[in-house]
């Protein structure tokens, strides 16, 4: 252990002793000791061929309903983190909107549809997977996972059914189903109430009151399904902001790395505004309404914005810890590309080291800075995620808005995207080929 981590050893140990005097008797919440990653960790980050995604062939890319736009999506998976297949049919769910509506405008509208597939290759769309009951203005992304026969379905509710002025406010909602599965395809009936699981409290996570006294962005969404097979516990993961308000944040060393790191990271007063974090929370009854909150896994205090779509593959004895950002999530002074960066820990709760040394995973080539987007590894190493934004000569995320809307239009993928398969080896990962579009054997 080096002279840093002991720093933030002691100081979580203190905070785990004072902590413990009000958790709740399982004592759960005070066993997190968040992992940092640094602007030391992600100065370190080098484009390579391991790490860098072919360029995709935007000419190959199907629509898989041609009138929606696609992106993120997600597996139906049994509840040990395996994909499931119900009467020969895979199952994915994918956030949606009509493909008329201009690409950058598609969050507000989002909805959630499933598709189908005996070869996990060609999609059949399933239609909405909700009726009418859903929370939300609109639904943002989760996952799923099916247990005797019943589908316990967890996402983002992100504003308030029916608010005339778009709200950002996100609470993370589970709702349940009957799975038929009969020759003719899959069917989701008789809906559960869809109830709220989680809020944030404001103290590991912060409110959305917190992040509007001057905060950038605002995320508390993307429930993750997780069963850990060590101890057979349950858990939500899920991306948040480390809680309170831009005024009581400051620059901490261990935002920036070693001491000698310090010393040539001129750290610019306001990278204290970036504060995306890993959340988790554990299960406490069979029915996946209740969560008992715990500290963040993961905290990119002073370097990064949103830490989206967290999720876990297990290998042997180590956590794989997964997340999706983008270039322009990065703190001033940190640059990254919009990249799936992964960590790993022989522990759920600590200890997480970047992998790669930086934590890069799969970046896009540096030609298509945007081609892909929403990575999501499975079990077996095979990432899968969308097409986004291509062939922009230049122009960034930033500047797409000022285009015209056709320019828009014609540049976005709005479907899933070729897969990749991964090496995942102790501390390092590889990408090893590009597959077809959406699989994920
Ligand atoms: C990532 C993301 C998710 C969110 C969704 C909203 O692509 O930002 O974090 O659930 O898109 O459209």
């Amino acid at each position: 252990m080096n002279k840093f981590s002991k720093t933030v050893a002691t100081s979580v140990l203190g905070f785990a002793i004072l902590f413990s005097s009000f958790a709740p008797a399982t004592g759960f919440a005070a066993d997190v000791e968040p992992s940092n990653w640094t602007r030391e960790d992600v100065s370190k980050i080098v484009q390579n061929k391991d790490n860098t995604a072919p360029e995709i062939n935007t000419e190959d890319l199907e629509q898989i309903a041609p009138d929606y736009h696609i992106w993120d999506t997600w597996p139906l998976r049994n509840k040990d983190g395996s994909i499931a297949t119900l009467n020969g049919y895979k199952v994915i769910f994918s956030l949606t909107a009509p493909s008329d509506v201009l690409p950058g405008k598609r969050h507000d509208i989002a909805e959630i549809r499933y598709f189908v597939s005996k070869n996990g290759k060609d999609w059949k769309l399933g239609g909405t997977v909700f009726n009418e009951e859903q929370l939300g203005s609109r639904q943002w992304a989760g996952s799923a996972m099916i247990e005797d026969g019943e589908i316990n379905f967890f996402y983002t509710a992100t504003g308030r059914k029916g608010e005339e002025q778009l709200t950002y406010e996100q609470r993370l909602v589970k709702a349940s189903a009957d799975v038929d599965a009969s020759s003719k395809g899959i069917e989701f009936n008789n809906w559960s109430d869809h109830e709220v699981i989680l809020e944030p409290d404001g103290e590991y996570y912060q409110t959305m009151e917190q992040s509007k006294q001057g905060d950038i962005a605002y995320a508390f969404r993307d429930p993750w399904f997780f069963e850990d097979p060590k101890s057979g516990e349950e858990y939500i993961l899920f991306e948040g902001n480390s809680g309170g308000t831009p005024a009581e944040r400051s620059v901490e060393q261990e935002h920036i790395g070693s001491e000698d790191f310090a010393t040539v990271d001129d750290v610019p007063e306001e990278s204290k505004l970036f504060n995306g974090n890993i959340g988790i929370a554990k299960a406490e009854n069979d029915e996946y309404t209740e969560f008992e909150i715990m500290p963040p896994l993961m905290e990119a205090n002073s370097l990064n914005q949103e830490l989206e779509r967290p999720h876990i593959v297990t290998k042997g004895n180590k956590y794989y810890l997964f997340t999706d950002t983008h270039k322009n999530k990065f703190a001033p002074g940190t640059d990254g590309p919009d990249g799936l960066y992964g960590f790993v820990s022989d522990s759920l709760t600590s200890n997480y080291e970047p992998l790669n040394d930086s934590g890069l995973v799969v970046a896009n080539p540096e030609n298509e800075p945007y081609q892909t987007y929403s990575w999501m590894v499975m079990p077996n190493g095979t990432v899968i995620s969308f097409a986004n934004f291509y062939d922009l000569n230049g122009v960034t995320i930033d500047e797409l808005g000022q285009q015209s809307e056709q320019f828009q239009f014609n540049h976005f993928g709005g479907t899933l995207a070729p897969s990749l398969k991964l090496s995942i080896h102790k501390d390092e990962t590889k990408i090893l080929k590009e597959m077809d579009a959406g699989v994920f054997k």
